[in-house]
């Protein structure tokens, strides 16, 4: 599956983002090649897309595997500046985008999607999508790279196996976008206006709108940090986009980075 750059131009209804686009075939890491090409982009939002990448990163270090023309990797450069909300919602917003496109997209309910903390896109409990935002400091100013990787028409035996998480593409959940070309041009689309409130720092808006597809409140979670596995009940995000959450003995833990293990209703 190659490109259709003309679909893509026909379908995108932003302003900035994703007007400066460039599409690479093959490439390591969509996330290495616009950090390390950053200075040739002029607007917010400037989009590289692959085909397929050869060592695509994932967080925790681990690795983003794909099968060539099977899935959406693209990388978005953000240049924040100091009035905006705190960098921790880059990724939070970018969930959202994804979220909301693929529900409006592919005819998904909102209830079949889940983003989990900190961005895990998932469809009826698996993943289907990941995010992972690097950041640059120059001087004064820093550079964000928000990386996208969405599961579009993958089989079964084409999906990596992960202990942790069921894997999943839009496909073998029956949900399927008109293209990868609209996919994307929706979620800039949706990106674009999350990225207002973020430069507005309309914090509470976007903490809302998370939240729409995160888990209830009081969710029993167990949460893999640098520090060992930290147990509670979900409370919520915080004004930086951490984790809250309740132990045992009512005391609140806030964690900023970390991975949501395992879920179980309480009570
Ligand atoms: C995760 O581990 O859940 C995050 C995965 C992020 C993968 C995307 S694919 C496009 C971009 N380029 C990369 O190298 N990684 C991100």
């Amino acid at each position: 599956m190659s490109w259709d750059n003309a679909e893509y131009e026909r379908v995108l209804g932003t302003r900035r983002f994703g007007r400066e686009v460039v599409f690479l075939e093959e490439v390591d890491s969509t996330n290495r090649w616009l950090l390390e090409n950053e200075g040739r982009f002029y607007l917010a939002g400037a989009t590289v897309v692959a085909n397929h990448q050869t060592v695509g990163r994932g967080r925790r270090g681990r690795r983003w595997q794909d099968v060539a023309g099977k899935s959406l990797l693209f990388s978005v450069l953000l240049r924040p500046d100091k009035d905006s909300a705190p960098l921790g919602f880059l990724p939070l917003i970018s969930g959202v985008a994804v979220a909301e496109s693929i529900c409006r997209l592919c005819a998904c309910s909102a209830e079949r999607l889940r983003l989990k903390w900190p961005n895990d896109i998932l469809v009826d409990g698996c993943k289907v999508g990941g995010i992972l935002a690097e950041s640059v400091s120059m001087g004064e100013r820093v550079c964000v790279v928000v990386g996208i990787g969405i599961n579009l028409t993958q089989t079964e035996e084409e999906l990596p196996r992960d202990t942790r998480q069921a894997i999943s593409s839009l496909h073998l959940l029956s949900l399927q976008p008109s293209s990868r070309e609209s996919l994307l041009a929706k979620i800039l689309e949706e990106l674009e206006g999350l990225y207002d409130l973020f430069r507005e720092s309309r914090v509470d808006e976007m903490k809302r709108r998370w939240s729409s597809f995160a888990q209830s409140r009081g969710t029993a979670v167990a949460v893999e940090t640098d520090s060992g596995v930290a147990r509670g009940s979900y409370e919520g995000i915080g004004d930086q986009g951490q984790l809250i959450l309740r132990d045992q003995s009512s005391v609140t833990r806030e964690l900023y980075s970390g991975e949501i293990l395992s879920e179980a209703r309480n009570g």
